[in-house]
């Protein structure tokens, strides 16, 4: 099993889609490990975003996600990097396909309603950049059992 990532983003949280998103994650069958409102601060975003630092969209990318709250959210699951990728979509919101977070809710470049972690190592890299380990839960997720196989949930990583 894999953690993974997401923040949704300022324009999702003003357009008061974060239910709607969040659901999507929950109806797939991914775990909920933490969730908070963030006022993600310049600071972080420039580290968060250093490998578009030479973009020429970079400056308003920080503006943006410096707006107004987001939500942070670390997710579990089997394969939960990619498969929470492909849940969300190209990075456009106009070349996203029908059927994904930002194909369905965007239609913008910049306003893509969620960031989502590119791979493993990137995702526990920024977990824990917007968490404490103490703000992630352990707990029994009764669905589980028929959400996996038994061999799914136990034997495979
Ligand atoms: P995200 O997946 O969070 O990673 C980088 C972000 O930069 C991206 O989502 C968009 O919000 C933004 N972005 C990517 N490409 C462009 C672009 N061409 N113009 C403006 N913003 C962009």
């Amino acid at each position: 099993m894999q953690r993974t990532l997401v923040i949704i983003k300022p324009d999702a949280v003003n357009r008061s889609l974060v239910g709607e998103v969040i659901k999507k994650f929950e109806n797939k069958g991914l775990k909920i490990l933490g969730m908070k409102m963030v006022m993600l601060q310049p600071y972080t975003l420039k580290e968060h975003y250093a490998h578009h630092k030479d973009k020429k969209f970079f400056k308003e990318l920080i503006s943006y996600m410096s707006s107004i709250p987001s939500i942070a959210v670390v997710l579990y699951g089997k394969e939960a990097v990619d498969v929470v990728r492909k849940m969300v979509g190209s990075t456009q919101g106009r070349e996203a396909n029908p059927g994904t977070i930002r194909g369905d809710y965007s239609i913008s470049n910049q306003n893509n309603i969620v960031h989502a972690s590119e791979d493993i190592e990137i995702a526990e890299e920024e977990i824990s950049r917007f968490f404490k380990e103490d703000e992630i839960f352990e707990y029994a997720k009764m669905n589980f059992d028929w959400i996996y196989s038994k061999d799914e949930q136990y034997l495979e990583k």
